[in-house]
């Protein structure tokens, strides 16, 4: 069972320990400088990703009520879990944290580094992301539509 959980003085260094492999490093921050990002923007939540009691990953979004435009912001698990179906169990939970805080959203968007290879593209559109076209901040942009 996946779950999110608030992260506290007593788990952040489970979280900080975290690692993509060395050739996902130019896809996503490294969780220390997303956790301080989030501390300093009003419009971050973040969690730890945990199976049971084991810190597996970690999630940012963005929650920009006044433009009402919602998003995945920083998403990663830890190279040991990848491939264990746990990305697929949290974006399931993504999408219900988006709905449950902002009832009325329709989509929420992402962007990733384009790659020839080994991107996370292919792994957003099995979870039912579609490419937009645009390029924000050199990244391709992805809508999920409920
Ligand atoms: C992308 C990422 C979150 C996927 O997590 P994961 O736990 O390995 O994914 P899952 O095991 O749940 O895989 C779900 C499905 O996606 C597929 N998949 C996972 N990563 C993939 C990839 N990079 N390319 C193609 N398919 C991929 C799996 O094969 C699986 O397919 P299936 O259900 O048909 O068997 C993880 O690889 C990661 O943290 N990458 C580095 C950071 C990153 O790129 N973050 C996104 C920033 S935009």
């Amino acid at each position: 069972m996946i779950t999110f959980k608030e992260i506290t003085k007593e788990n952040l260094f489970s979280i900080l320990r975290l690692k993509v492999h060395d050739h996902q490093n130019d896809q996503v921050a490294s969780n220390a400088v997303s956790i301080a990002e989030g501390h300093y923007d009003k419009n971050a939540w973040f969690r730890g990703i945990f199976k049971e009691d084991e810190a597996v990953g970690f999630v940012m979004l963005d929650f920009d009520h006044k433009e009402k435009e919602y998003g995945v912001w920083r998403f990663m698990i830890d190279k040991k879990h990848q491939g264990k179906g746990y990305g697929r169990a949290s974006m399931d939970l993504i999408k219900q944290v988006i709905k449950e805080k902002v009832p009325e959203v329709t989509e929420f968007y992402l962007s990733y580094v384009p790659k020839e290879e080994g991107g996370a593209d292919e792994f957003y559109r099995k979870m039912g992301f579609k490419d937009t076209g645009e390029i924000s901040h050199g990244e391709k942009v992805m809508c999920f539509k409920y």
